[in-house]
């Protein structure tokens, strides 16, 4: 933190206010503006452009040099030379493991793999074609019901049991999501197998038949949730963290992060590229659709595209991209339709004035939905793969604040509303000028 003050002058106010400056260790100082309810103002950011609601170690972006940092270390580097279980512990714990803490931290998880077989029973009461993720809100929340040692938010120890299991179950309950659409029985976790391998074997494997997973797809499928791992303060990160804040246990905080990401603005545009994609159908009608994701009158939006802090590229879409193109490759599929027409859009669309004026490049969303098709992952279970990468980002978030020491989150309001007023008596009111819902 530094000395530095804000000087704020006020209409009506004899004396500006002075509001205290904090410096990062890099990005932009933010204004203390708590003092201002004292002098009987609120600030006001709809949609939080331009509020810092914490403080935070653990992850850093700069959206103008499209740049990703976690605990420091660069997200192309983490994706190059390390992977998702590592990661994990560098956002939990600030720091790479060593060799012997990899290997236990790894111990640790594979032995939460497995849930409790009453979770099961839950599958029963979802129709088999239930969303993927109406199915992880609903079992993640329900989770809390089966840990009842270690519930106690302000318990260290607690707090990293139920971050160990959360990170181990997630794979498990989203595989079981799949499983239970297609009409087959759920897989146990097989522990020979490492988590990204493991999972692939819970969603494709059959109790008829011994592991068989490609290589290659369990290391596309270990870097897409190393991609999505954490994000600072985003939509649902924000949720969880505003969720712990009022006590909550862990897993009714994530649950919260998931029907959060579900959204189509946010984790569910993954999804919504691949609908894209299938609705272009064919490169000529590219045009068409970039049009419309111009015209202000057409809520359609080119899925995939711009950010609310990357006013520069995405560096996970690079990395992504990337993958892309190594997984297709490998997999004989470098001419799959879907991936030359996302190519060609992203082409247009970098070199379209609208695009390049309002700063939207493609977002980690663009290619990852390919990248799932190509592993035989169906789109409506794409968001539920965000949610899994995801998880181990919420669960640091809800940890730092529960470290650090925080207040409930409450935010204000600008009301707009009806003065106040006295109620008529009914037999004595016109009818209402009721407003459209
Ligand atoms: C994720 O926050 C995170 O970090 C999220 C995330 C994470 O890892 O947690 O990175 C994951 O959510 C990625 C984003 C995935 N969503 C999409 O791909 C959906 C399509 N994108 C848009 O809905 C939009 O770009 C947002 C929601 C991502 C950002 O919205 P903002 O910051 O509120 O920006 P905006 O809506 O105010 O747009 C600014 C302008 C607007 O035009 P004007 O009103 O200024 O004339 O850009 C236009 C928008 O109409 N615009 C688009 C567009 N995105 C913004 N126009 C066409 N297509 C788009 N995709």
């Amino acid at each position: 933190m530094t000395d530095k003050k804000a000087t704020l002058a006020v209409d009506g106010l004899d004396s500006p206010i002075e509001l205290p400056m904090y410096s990062g260790t890099v990005g932009p100082d933010v204004i203390d503006v708590r003092a201002l309810t004292g002098k009987g103002y609120f600030t006001y950011d709809p949609g939080f452009v331009s509020t810092a609601s914490c403080e935070s170690k653990i992850t850093y972006i700069d959206g103008g040099k499209g740049m990703l940092l976690h605990r420091g270390y660069s997200i192309e580097d983490l994706a190059e030379n390390s992977d998702y279980l590592e990661t994990c512990f560098l956002l939990l714990h600030g720091e790479l493991p060593s060799q012997d803490e990899y290997e236990e931290f790894v111990d640790i998880i594979r032995n939460h793999t497995m849930v409790h077989e009453s979770i099961a029973r839950f599958f029963r009461g979802f129709h088999y074609d239930s969303h993927p993720m109406a199915m992880m809100c609903g079992i993640v929340g329900a989770l809390s019901a089966f840990y009842h040692d270690s519930l106690d938010i302000n318990n260290p120890r607690h707090r990293l049991i139920s971050a160990h299991r959360l990170i181990a179950k997630m794979p498990t309950l989203a595989a079981m999501c799949y499983k239970h659409s297609q009409g087959q029985p759920f897989m146990y976790p097989d522990n020979k197998l490492s988590y990204s391998e493991n999972f692939l074997h819970m969603m494709f494997g059959t109790p008829c038949d011994d592991p068989k997973v490609s290589p290659t797809l369990a290391r596309a499928m270990d870097k897409i949730f190393l991609l999505h791992a954490d994000h600072e303060q985003n939509a649902s990160t924000s949720t969880v963290r505003l969720a712990g804040s009022s006590g909550a246990n862990p897993f009714a905080c994530i649950a919260s992060g998931i029907a959060t990401l579900w959204g189509p603005a946010h984790g569910g545009a993954n999804e919504a590229v691949l609908t894209m994609l299938n609705e272009i159908g064919d490169e000529k009608n590219i045009d068409k659709f970039v049009a419309r994701a111009k015209d202000k009158d057409d809520p359609f939006r080119l899925m995939g595209f711009g950010h609310r802090v990357y006013k520069n590229f995405d560096p996970r879409a690079k990395v992504m991209k990337e993958t892309c193109d190594e997984v297709l490759g490998e997999l004989g599929l470098e001419d799959d339709p879907l991936l030359k027409i996302a190519k060609r859009l992203e082409k247009i669309a970098l070199e379209d004035e609208y695009f390049v004026e309002k700063k939207l490049y493609p977002n980690v969303d663009f290619y990852s939905g390919i990248i799932m098709k190509a592993i035989g992952i169906p789109t409506d279970m794409f968001t539920v793969i965000f949610a899994t990468g995801r998880t181990v980002g919420w669960i640091a978030h809800w940890h730092e604040m529960l470290t650090d020491g925080y207040r409930i989150g409450r935010p204000r309001q600008l009301y707009t509303g009806e003065a106040p007023r006295k109620l008529a008596s009914r037999e004595s009111r016109p009818a209402s000028q009721k407003s459209s819902f």
